[in-house]
């Protein structure tokens, strides 16, 4: 296969397995906003997308979809369960998202997480064409930057993280602190949601390598005494907008709209939470300031109903079997105390839906409740405006989100603090339309302008300007 000019790496590739027209399975491209993006450019340089299936055990060759080169690597059973199941998503993405939940580090998931990076880095490596550009992405891939380098000098390669970086404090309990700043540090360009994050990860290198930082720029001393320059700031990712747009213009969306209110038993205010089913989201949080307004009188069923659509998510984790639990419990609880037999205090599903489903629910939604404990971003707050053409509807936002730093217009809350919680809601829940439309216009200027393509140039531009220095 030809030498491709521009590699993205990421834990997964973009595809869904489906039927084919004989009943035989085939992988399709999946509709995510990060493909959309970069899609053009793909087709352009005759890109090629590096990662793995979702599943073990899978060995594919190299195939090709709506245009994309897609380049699988294969992950065993175990190397699942070490390096995704454990190093990623179990002392990571907790370390990451302030100890909301406690990392567990095992050297075992460090070497697998080894293995499995340099994997990565070496089909990335034989992918991409003389002097080629490679864009990795995300904390399951903290080492590739360094080890394509050392495969691969003549490459430019950026990196992009879409969590958290967390304060210094937190990063250096991580056994491999060193080794991961290390790996980040082999690229050109390091990327991060918010400039905090930025921050955070400049004062770590300072600290722990003592490396000279000036500005957004890293001075990285090479082998034989030469160096070279790295930067490190924040590009702040969206959505792809189109399809929303699209979508909540179509009279079919529309009335599924009215549909899900009416099933709902046509509450005044329908209030929605829609999550992956992980312990960073605040699920917990805004469940529990919801139930303390059924139970206070501010609400009633009848007036009210909440919809929690929360997907399933890293299932085998204890943590997040754990969450679920949890969740469960607490909305079995108040559902038995508030039901009636026409309405339901919470609608909590556990399941997926597909994007036409979704944009009918966020037109459907009175109230969005955005209520993580810590998010990179926060790409639903982003779905939410884009849909709400019609200027209605109220966006709840944690500020513990990347999406706080953007969305200046939307209801601001710590949802550690309860009751100042149930205030927000019941603010938003009583918002006149007036001063919905007010923010809602101002939410949707800056999604608009902003969106994923914007991202996605700007990065690749910063990347572009490393290559000439
Ligand atoms: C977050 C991460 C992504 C990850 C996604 C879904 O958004 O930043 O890298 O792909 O969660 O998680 P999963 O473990 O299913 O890939």
């Amino acid at each position: 296969m030809a030498a491709a000019d521009f590699v993205v790496v990421a834990n997964r590739l973009p595809v869904d397995r489906v039927e084919g027209p004989d009943g035989e399975e085939i992988w399709r491209t999946s509709p995510g906003g990060l493909v959309a993006a970069l899609e053009p450019m793909m087709r352009r340089e005759e890109g090629a997308w590096v990662g793995w299936v979702g599943q073990p055990d899978v060995d594919l060759e190299p195939f090709e979809a709506t245009g994309i080169r897609l380049i699988p690597v294969r992950l065993s059973a175990d190397e699942v369960a070490d390096y995704y199941e454990g190093f990623a998503n179990d002392t990571i993405w907790p370390l990451y998202h302030d100890v909301i939940a406690p990392p567990q580090f095992h050297r075992e998931w460090w070497e697998a997480y080894l293995r499995v990076n340099r994997r990565f880095a070496e089909a990335a490596a034989d992918a991409a064409a003389p002097d080629g550009t490679v864009w990795v992405h995300d904390y399951q891939l903290q080492l590739v930057p360094q080890m394509l380098r050392d495969l691969r000098p003549d490459l430019t390669i950026g990196y992009f993280h879409h969590i958290p970086f967390p304060a210094h404090g937190l990063y250096a309990q991580l056994p491999w602190r060193d080794q991961v700043l290390r790996g980040l540090l082999g690229a050109d360009v390091i990327g991060f949601q918010r400039a905090q994050d930025a921050t955070y990860f400049l004062t770590a290198v300072r600290r722990r390598l003592r490396y000279e930082v000036k500005g957004a720029a890293i001075i990285v001393p090479g082998d034989e005494g030469e160096s070279r320059v790295a930067v490190a700031r924040a590009f702040p990712i969206s959505i792809d907008t189109e399809p929303y747009l699209e979508l909540a213009a179509r009279p079919e969306i529309q009335a599924r709209a009215a549909e899900i209110r009416a099933s709902l038993g046509n509450p005044r205010r329908i209030l929605l939470g829609v999550d992956r089913l992980d312990y960073t989201k605040g699920i917990r949080h805004r469940i529990k300031a919801y139930g303390e307004l059924l139970e206070d009188g501010r609400l009633s069923v009848e007036d009210v109903t909440l919809v929690q659509v929360a997907s399933p998510s890293r299932e085998r984790v204890d943590a997040y079997v754990h969450l679920r639990d949890e969740i469960e419990l607490l909305v079995a609880r108040i559902n038995g105390d508030h039901d009636t037999m026409d309405h339901s205090a919470i609608r909590y599903l556990h399941q997926g839906f597909p994007r036409e489903e979704m944009v009918a629910l966020y037109l459907a939604a009175d109230v969005m409740l955005v209520t993580a404990l810590r998010d990179g971003m926060n790409l639903v707050a982003k779905e939410y405006v884009a849909t709400r053409a019609d200027n209605r509807g109220v966006l709840v936002l944690s500020e513990f989100t990347g999406a706080a730093d953007e969305l200046r217009q939307a209801v601001r809350v710590n949802p550690h603090d309860i009751d100042g919680l149930k205030d927000a809601i019941m603010s938003a829940i009583e918002m006149p339309p007036a001063e919905q439309g007010r923010r809602m216009r101002a939410l949707r200027r800056r999604v608009l302008e902003n969106d994923v393509n914007a991202w996605s140039s700007s990065f690749l531009a910063a990347l572009a300007e490393a290559r000439t220095r």
